[in-house]
């Protein structure tokens, strides 16, 4: 059944706005259960990549391929009994649609927080250049998912390590021993 406690999912999208710890926290999170650990901007097709580094914001057009394959990548996963945790920002509804498409063993990770405390994090990260206005254009896009989504929802103001025990801890999985469930199941 859909998001039944104790499944254990075959891939985690680890979601939210730019600056809200994707990147971070999926590695870590990857790291904590053993599983592979993928960052879904590497799924562009090379016309994207093309129009982002010329500057030119994406169109929804120019996503749906980019989201399929992720799609893709996900199917390709739970067929080989792999597991991955995947940062993608997946901001809005339509987006996740395509990367979960009925499945009850992918799960949506969404990372909240406060606009401040992202445009702080933003501040600081030292290799990134962000166009002014990025963030709010961000937050006016996301659509935070909704309960009939079944999604994880943690806060983001907490260290790294315990933002990754909430999640192993909702998840239904043992803090200690990630890739173990922390109940027997009937
Ligand atoms: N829980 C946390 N506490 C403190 N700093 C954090 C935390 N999570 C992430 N950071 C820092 O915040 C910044 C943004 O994190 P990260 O790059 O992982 O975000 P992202 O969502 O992947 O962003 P983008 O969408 O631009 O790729 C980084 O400098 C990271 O080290
Ligand atoms: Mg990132």
């Amino acid at each position: 059944m859909a998001g039944e406690a104790g499944e254990i999912p075959c891939a985690l999208v680890v979601m939210g706005v730019s600056g809200s710890g994707k990147s971070t926290i999926a590695d870590r999170l990857a790291a904590r259960l053993s599983w592979s650990y993928e960052d879904g901007d590497r799924f562009h097709p090379a016309s994207n990549v093309a129009k982002m580094s010329a500057g030119h914001p994406l169109t929804d057009e120019d996503r749906w391929p980019w989201l399929q394959a992720i799609a893709d990548e996900i199917d390709r996963v739970c067929k080989a009994g792999e597991h991955a945790v995947i940062a993608c920002s997946a901001l809005k509804r339509a987006y996740r649609t395509i990367l979960v498409h009925g499945r009850s063993d992918v799960r949506i990770v969404f990372l909240k927080g406060t606009q401040p405390l992202i445009a702080q994090r933003l501040a600081e990260r030292k290799d990134h250049f962000m166009p002014p206005g990025l963030l709010d254009s961000q937050f006016k896009t996301l659509e935070p998912p909704e309960a009939g989504e079944n999604p994880i929802t943690v806060s983001i103001d907490a260290s790294v390590e315990s933002i990754v025990d909430d999640i192993v801890r909702q998840l239904g999985l043992d803090p200690a021993d990630g890739a173990r469930p922390s109940r027997n199941r009937a």
